[in-house]
Parts: structure tokens; C-alpha cells; sequence
């Protein structure tokens, strides 16, 4: 949920490499204030902590994922996420002639194994399986992993630098990907969001606060429909609007499926979330402090799938559903995949409760964790909403 324990930001001081790199990252960032004069808008101190070449934490080489990294996600548990997905994506890829799969924002390239895997156990597998992956480092790893899978299936896998020019028919997936893009800070100040900078102060950085967003902005009409009180500090992501609106122009028949850490935008706002929902991962630990461990430490932020589903209309989409992650795999079957066969040993079935509940226990990923599906020209049926549809929640 990244899946990591709340703690309090003072608890750990990063030694040896990780020091050095995150002094090499402060540098830079210290850099860009400075040639901003003096103060950076956070969407811009996020992009550079996450993903500035050679230097953010996303495009250098550190773990991130998994043990000895900073975070889980579902499909770095084990293959019951991606084995459920597939009971989604393959009839969806049945219904298009010469289909794409396009994920968005591989990681390790563990959700594009277990569908690979449980699509060709279907036959179901799509004529392409692209990804578009920001981060050189993520992609190097997925090539690694995944291309020895390519050649056993006969299938061709493509690293895509942008959207494809063509228009696209098949099924996006972005999981996980959507929190990680750079937000607008806001804070609700004599009536009106000012914008999140960051300053320097001694080795590190401050919050100092512009009022510099007009009246038409994102974040303005936020602070007017869900009447935030002063103080007030949120965020909007207008990148995330960005996205779903070029996915809409390049989709023309298929599926996009956004799986996520979120809510609808009138649980995001309410005043129980007055300091907003910014989230700091760090060798699996969480704390909400962003302008500490520059580069060495993911950034995210919860979603506003009302925002998303608003941004999909717009894009030409229909909304298909939305529920909670728990909802959706046990609607796709995660129940009968899990269930212990004959010749299983006790280490497999144990691993495989463990990875079940990891999944959908509300206390864990299932009910932080929501799906949203957009679609064109596919039908209304989809399996996975089958049990409950939030839809009316947006
Ligand atoms: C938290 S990781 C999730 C990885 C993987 N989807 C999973 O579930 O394990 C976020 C991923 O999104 C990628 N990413 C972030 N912004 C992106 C963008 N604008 N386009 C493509 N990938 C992006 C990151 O490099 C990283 O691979």
C-alpha cells in the first residue's frame, strides 16, 4: 500500500550509498529551488525526488519493491492478483480482434508474469503485451524477467516510449501507478487553496505556501464544493486527469482498469482528512513526510477516483465499475484459485492464506484499495463488479 507500517519520520538515518545518494538528489533539488528563486512548486519537488534521470527514486537502482526494497504491492505478493485479473482481461481481449495489453508501470514485471502465465493456460493470450514504463531502471528489470517468458509463450512484448500513434484496441492496466504521479499541494488560506512550495532551510527543505491559483483552477473549485475549512491542506492531480484524457483519445474499443489507493472526492475531502493524504514509503515504513530522504524513498498519494471517473466521461469513456479491491478479486474467483489441491505442501497452502488475506482483508489491501474500470465499446458485463458496484459513489 504500498503495504509498509506507520512511523514516525524521525525513527531512521540512511547510511553508506543510500546517504550519498540522497545528498546527490538534495543537491540537485537545492539546485532547482534556487533556479526558481527560492521556492518550487511541490508537483515539480515530487517529479525530481521520483523521477529526475539517474537521480529520482524511481530512475536509479534502488530495491524499492519487496523484501530488502521499501514497499509490497498485490502482485509482488504472489500470483493470485494477476491469476484474478486475468479472469477479467482475458474475456475482454476475446471480444476485440487483435488485441494489445498495455500496462501501465511494470514495476517488477510480477503482474505481467502471473498474466502472461494464467492468460496462455487459457489461451487467451493477446497478439501484443506492451508497457510503458517511465523508469529505465524498472524496465531493464522487466526485460530480465519477462523476456525469457516472451520466448517460452511465443509472444511479443514491447517496451513503448509513449502511447502508441495508432489508434489502440484491448485492455490498459495501471496498478499502483496513478498514486505515484506528481500532485498539487494545496492549502486552504483566507478562503482560497495557495499552492505548495518547497524552500531551502539549513541541509534540508521547508513547506512555504503561494497564492498563485485562479479561481478556475482544480484545486479552487475542490475548496468550493466540498466547502473546506481554512487550514485545510489537500491535494488535486491534475496529471491524473491528463493521463485518463490522452488514454481516451488513443482507446478505441477496450478497457482501461485502474487499481489504486483511494476514494471517492467526498471521502477525500472531508474534514477528518484535513492534512491530506501524502504518504512516504521508506524500507517499509510509512510517514508523511515528503521533504526528507529525497530520492531514496517513495512518494504517493491517495487517489480521487470521483475525479478520475469525471475525467473518463470527458475522455469519451463509459465507467464500468468501481468497488473495493476485496469485492473484485473474490468476484473473479480468488477463493477457488486459492483453494488447496491434493498434492500441495503445508508450506504452499499456508503461503497462499497468507497472500489471500494480505489481499482482501479490510484491514490490510481490501478495502483501501479500490478498482475503476472505463471502457469503450465492450458491454456493460464485466465480472469483477459482479458482487458490489460503487459506481453510484463517484
Ligand atoms: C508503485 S510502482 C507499481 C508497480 C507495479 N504496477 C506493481 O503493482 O507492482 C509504480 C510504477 O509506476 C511507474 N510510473 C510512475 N509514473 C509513470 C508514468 N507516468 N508512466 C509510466 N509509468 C510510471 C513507476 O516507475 C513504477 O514502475
Amino acid at each position: 500500500m504500498r503495504s509498509s507500517e506507520v512511523i514516525n519520520p524521525g525513527w531512521a538515518k540512511p547510511e553508506g550509498l543510500a546517504c550519498s545518494h540522497c545528498a546527490a538528489v538534495t543537491r540537485h533539488i537545492r539546485t532547482l529551488i534556487h533556479d526558481a528563486g527560492g521556492l518550487l512548486p511541490f508537483d515539480q519537488y515530487m517529479d525530481a525526488a521520483l523521477y529526475a534521470p539517474g537521480l529520482g527514486y524511481y530512475a536509479s537502482g534502488a530495491r524499492k519493491f519487496g523484501e530488502g526494497g521499501d514497499f509490497v504491492t498485490a502482485p509482488e505478493i504472489g500470483p493470485l492478483f494477476g491469476r484474478c485479473l486475468a479472469h477479467e482481461v482475458g474475456p475482454a481481449l476475446e471480444v476485440i480482434a487483435a488485441p494489445y495489453l498495455l500496462e501501465f508501470g511494470a514495476g517488477s514485471g510480477a503482474l505481467a508474469q502471473s498474466l502472461i502465465e494464467a492468460l496462455s493456460a487459457e489461451g487467451q493470450l493477446p497478439s501484443r503485451y506492451c508497457i510503458l514504463e517511465i523508469s529505465p531502471d524498472l524496465r531493464e528489470r522487466q526485460r530480465q524477467r519477462l523476456e525469457p517468458l516472451a520466448k517460452r509463450y511465443g509472444l511479443t512484448i514491447e517496451w513503448l516510449e509513449q502511447m502508441p500513434s495508432e489508434p489502440l484496441r484491448g485492455v490498459i492496466l495501471a496498478n499502483e501507478v496513478v498514486d505515484a504521479f506528481a500532485v498539487t499541494r494545496f492549502r486552504v488560506i483566507e478562503g482560497r487553496p495557495w499552492r505548495a512550495g518547497v524552500c531551502i532551510e539549513g541541509d534540508g527543505f521547508a513547506w512555504d505556501w503561494i497564492d498563485d491559483l485562479a479561481p478556475d483552477s482544480v484545486a479552487a473549485k475542490i475548496v468550493r464544493r466540498h466547502e473546506l475549512a481554512e487550514g485545510h491542506t489537500s491535494e488535486v492531480c491534475p496529471r491524473a486527469d491528463a493521463w485518463i484524457d490522452t488514454l481516451g483519445h488513443c482507446l478505441e474499443q477496450g478497457l482501461a482498469i485502474v487499481i489504486d489507493y483511494g476514494f471517492p472526492a467526498g471521502e477525500y475531502y472531508l474534514p477528518e482528512r484535513s492534512q491530506g493524504t501524502l504518504r512516504c514509503h521508506y524500507q517499509h515504513r510509512a510517514h508523511n513526510d515528503p521533504l526528507i530522504f529525497a530520492g531514496i524513498q517513495d512518494i504517493t498519494c491517495h487517489v480521487d477516483f470521483s475525479a478520475l471517473a469525471e475525467a473518463g466521461r470527458a475522455a469519451g469513456f463509459d465507467l464500468l465499475g468501481y468497488t473495493s479491491q476485496e469485492a473484485y478479486l473474490l468476484a473473479l474467483g480468488l477463493l477457488d484459485l486459492a483453494t488447496p489441491q491434493p498434492d500441495d505442501d503445508e508450506k504452499v497452502m499456508l503461503a497462499r492464506a497468507a497472500e489471500v488475506k494480505q489481499l482482501v482483508l479490510p484491514s490490510q489491501m481490501g478495502e483501501a484499495f479500490k478498482v475503476m474500470a472505463l471502457g469503450k465499446g465492450v458491454g456493460e458485463a464485466l465480472s469483477g463488479f459482479k458482487l458490489r458496484d460503487r459506481r453510484l459513489s463517484l
